[in-house]
């Protein structure tokens, strides 16, 4: 890296130690430290992860960085300040958040994630630090240096929607997340799941949102050759929840430990909206699920699917193997 990412970077480790330091040790840090245990963090945690607390002054962190002898003009372009639009100097990006530090995949702070306590206001609930020299979002996992070894042991990987997620599973003894830092998964991000493991859990939250963003995730990292499974979670739910209300065992026995297969997902996805009583869902419904069928799956599997299919849709398992050739014709 050049010296300039090199000073960006000695910046965060700098930042991160104060926004931590204001958390645990000032009166200013007193309510984001009340959140975060009400969270069921503790102080071990907070500072494990690095956890901090930003001021709600304009330039607590700009002095501060000023001070230490840090070249402004550079602090702004590594994310952490803002100049302001009449030239008069800059101010701190972050102001009255809880400060997440994320890392690059050897462990170094590259940006942070700041989230208000009261998320009724206006300012958006979570605030990353802007693409710089340092940070790209389109590639960073949030935690890949922490989850890498233990991937390797696992043979998995998952991923969640949310770095609080990732958080809570650590919390519940699940060490192998990863999330993305609130962009979608993108190829980039797939070329470096494809370098530690070919197997992924796709575990994102139980909402519309969360849903749609599993299956194009899903699709993605089938259609890269991984095998990729989905966990699903009840209605309303995000891991975090799940785990505060049901407990971290049953998390991990009722939840990760028994994914959806691809298609399994597929095909309950598919099946949401559809009314049986209605042939043309019948027929939309098989045609989709029949073109999971056709290619890359074992003749056991195909029959279990074929069978399950004609349970749903009380049609014939005849009818459904002759339309799959009918399709694989068509190919
Ligand atoms: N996100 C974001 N800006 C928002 C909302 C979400 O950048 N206003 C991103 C964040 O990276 C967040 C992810 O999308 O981690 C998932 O969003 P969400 O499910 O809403 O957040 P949670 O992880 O559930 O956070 P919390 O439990 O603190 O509400
Ligand atoms: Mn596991
Ligand atoms: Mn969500
Ligand atoms: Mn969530
Ligand atoms: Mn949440």
């Amino acid at each position: 890296a050049s010296p300039e990412e090199e000073r960006m970077k000695e910046a965060h480790i700098l930042a991160a130690d104060y926004f931590q330091q204001l958390l645990l040790n000032t009166e200013e840090g007193e309510e984001g430290l009340r959140y975060l245990e009400n969270r069921g963090f503790t102080r071990d945690m907070i500072e494990t992860y690095g956890i901090g607390w930003s001021m709600p002054n304009w330039d607590s962190l700009t002095t501060l960085l000023q001070h230490k002898g840090f070249d402004l003009d550079e602090m702004e372009q590594g994310g952490l300040i803002i100049k302001r639009e009449d030239g008069s100097g800059y101010f701190d990006r972050f102001r009255s958040r809880i400060m997440f530090p994320i890392r690059d995949d050897i462990g170094r702070i590259i940006a942070f994630s700041g989230r208000v306590i009261n998320t009724e206001g206006e300012a958006a609930k979570y605030m990353n630090s802007p693409e710089s020299p340092i940070f790209q979002k389109s590639k960073v996992l949030y935690n890949l240096d922490q989850a890498r070894p233990v991937v390797r042991k696992e043979r998995k990987l998952i991923i969640f929607e949310g770095f609080m997620d990732v958080l809570a599973s650590k919390n519940a003894n699940i060490h192998h997340g990863v999330a993305t830092m609130g962009t979608s998964l993108t190829p980039q991000h797939i070329q470096k799941l494809k370098r530690i493991t070919s197997q992924i859990i796709v575990c994102y939250d139980g909402d519309h949102a969360g849903w749609e963003a599993a299956k194009r995730a899903a699709e993605m990292l089938h259609a890269e050759n991984l095998t990729v499974e989905v966990a699903v979670l009840p209605a309303g739910l995000d891991p975090d929840e799940y785990i505060r209300k049901n407990g971290a065992e049953s998390f991990r026995d009722n939840i990760i430990a028994v994914p959806q297969s691809f298609i399994s997902f597929m095909m309950m996805y598919a099946k949401r909206n559809k009314n049986f009583q209605y042939p043309n869902d019948v027929q939309q419904y098989a045609d989709e699920a029949l073109s999971y069928l056709t290619s890359g799956i074992s003749p056991i599997e195909r029959e279990l699917y074929i069978k399950r299919l004609s349970e749903e849709t009380q049609v014939s398992t005849e009818t459904l193997q002759g339309q799959l050739r009918l399709k694989e014709a068509q190919q």
